[in-house]
């Protein structure tokens, strides 16, 4: 088998080099020379565990290629999988699917033989037919099949997403190019992984369906950490007594600042956009997503009050700056509208992220970027964390106290022991949990 991966962002590089290691023979394509040449090197674009190693031996056995020239990589293929692009539009909201437009006309003149046309980037319902008429009116002779096959990795943990998932989403309506899809996939048939066949449409909305409930799961226990707070209950403690009930899950139960990232704020901001469109409204989505862009706020308030009520001219010192850890992605992440917040609250902030860093340095101004969490901490009037990077679990607290003005420490993402703290001698303060 053969296949060309279009577009080495994120989805398609871990996409390809997952396909890479199932013994598939995997070419991707991207415009931009600079990250192929970059990728010849062993230069990976983006920071996720584990995806080095697997390009480098998966390029070394012969399986794993990377061009610009997406003519040479599609003709011949007997899978094109589109992972490009799908932003959210300026202004509206809706996925900007220009790029996943663009490719599939190119694509369509480059295509030889029967071919399976796959879109991989989270785009909406209806898309995969608009891509099959451009295909077609490019090309009224090709002979191919459109197919849906939405990712559902999470950065951080996307090799291990990729290769052992919960099931496979594949809306394909054809014989043709169901045994295709199920050839690429013979590996996970081998570890009885559920495959889902659908069609195009119902492919394409589970994707968004999954992404919408998780986050709304999130939010619903944020604002059940709020209640929490209210009544002197510990929402750990909620959340495992209702997750243990098999309806509903013990995963993505854990409080925090606001989801954030690449994806779940983008797309239940498109699904909310389709539904009023198409008549359908989906209002739990629309005050999941009010909720939560309002949550970003109020954790600003948060760190104000735990510094008894004011940060005006006070240093405060900030570990994490990435939506999550494992990843140096900073996009809609958390951290974006805490920091400017406190900064209008009239604080001088310090900060620190493992990997977050090179992008940061762009999007804040006047932050004072530290080399490591103890050196950020120097002199600061109070302690927040904003992600949960393991580093940050393990510190050594009385030097964190003795580099402190005060011994404050507002944790956002739960990951100390309030009575530990609390015993530390810290002013302690996490989400939906009594010290
Ligand atoms: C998410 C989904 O989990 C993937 O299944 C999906 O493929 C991906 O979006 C996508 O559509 O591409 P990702 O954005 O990488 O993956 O990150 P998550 O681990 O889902 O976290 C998203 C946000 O929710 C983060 O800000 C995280 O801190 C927050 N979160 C997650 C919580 O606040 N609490 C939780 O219990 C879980």
């Amino acid at each position: 088998m053969r296949i060309a991966m279009i577009g080495t962002g994120y989805v398609g590089l871990v996409s390809g080099a997952c396909f890479s290691e199932f013994g598939v023979d995997v070419v991707c394509v991207d415009k931009d020379a600079a990250k192929i040449e970059g990728l010849h090197a062993n230069r990976m674009p983006i920071y996720e565990p584990g995806l080095d190693a697997l390009v480098a031996d998966n390029v070394k056995g012969g399986r794993l290629s990377f061009t610009t020239d997406l003519k040479s990589a599609v003709s011949g293929a007997d899978a094109v999988f589109i992972a490009v692009g799908t932003p959210s539009r300026r202004g509206d909201g809706h996925a900007d699917l220009s790029y996943v437009y663009d490719a599939a006309r190119e694509i369509a003149q480059s295509l030889t033989g029967y071919t399976v046309v796959v879109t991989k980037s989270t785009v909406p319902v209806g898309t995969g037919r608009e891509v099959e008429r451009i295909i077609r009116e490019t090309r009224p002779d090709a002979d191919f099949d459109v197919v849906s096959n939405p990712e559902f990795l999470r950065e951080g943990s996307a090799i291990n997403d990729f290769m052992r998932p919960d099931r496979v989403v594949i809306g394909a309506e054809t014989d043709r190019a169901r045994a295709v899809m199920k050839q690429l996939y013979r590996v996970l048939y081998l570890i009885e992984t559920p495959i889902v066949f659908t069609s195009l449409e119902t492919s394409e909305l589970i994707k968004y369906a999954a992404n919408t409930f998780l986050a709304a799961k999130i939010t619903f226990i944020n604002e059940i950490a709020d209640l929490c707070e209210a009544v002197g209950a510990d929402v750990h403690d909620v959340a495992r007594g209702i997750g243990l009930d098999g309806r509903i899950g013990k995963k993505f139960l854990h409080p925090g600042p606001g989801y954030g990232g690449s994806c779940f704020p983008k797309d239940t901001l498109a699904l909310v956009r389709t539904a009023r469109d198409k008549g359908a409204p989906l209002r739990i989505i629309e005050t999941v997503v009010a909720i939560n862009d309002e949550r970003k706020r109020k954790m600003a308030d948060k760190v104000v009050a735990a510094c008894a009520g004011s940060v005006e001219g006070k240093s405060i010192a900030v570990l994490g700056l990435t939506f999550k850890p494992n990843t140096d992605d900073m996009r809609d992440s958390p951290s974006l509208e805490i920091i400017p917040a406190l900064q209008k609250a009239g604080a001088s902030i310090r900060a620190f992220d493992p990997e977050g860093m090179e992008e940061a340095r762009h999007m804040f101004s006047g932050v004072t970027f530290c080399e490591n969490a103890y050196e950020t901490l120097q002199s600061a009037d109070a302690m927040v964390v904003l992600t949960e990077w393991n580093e940050f679990r393990a510190l050594d607290f009385e030097r964190v106290k003795s580099l402190l003005r005060a011994p404050i420490l507002v944790d956002l993402r739960n990951i100390y022991n309030p009575a530990d703290m609390v015993a530390a001698g810290f002013q302690y303060v996490s989400i939906g949990r009594p010290t």
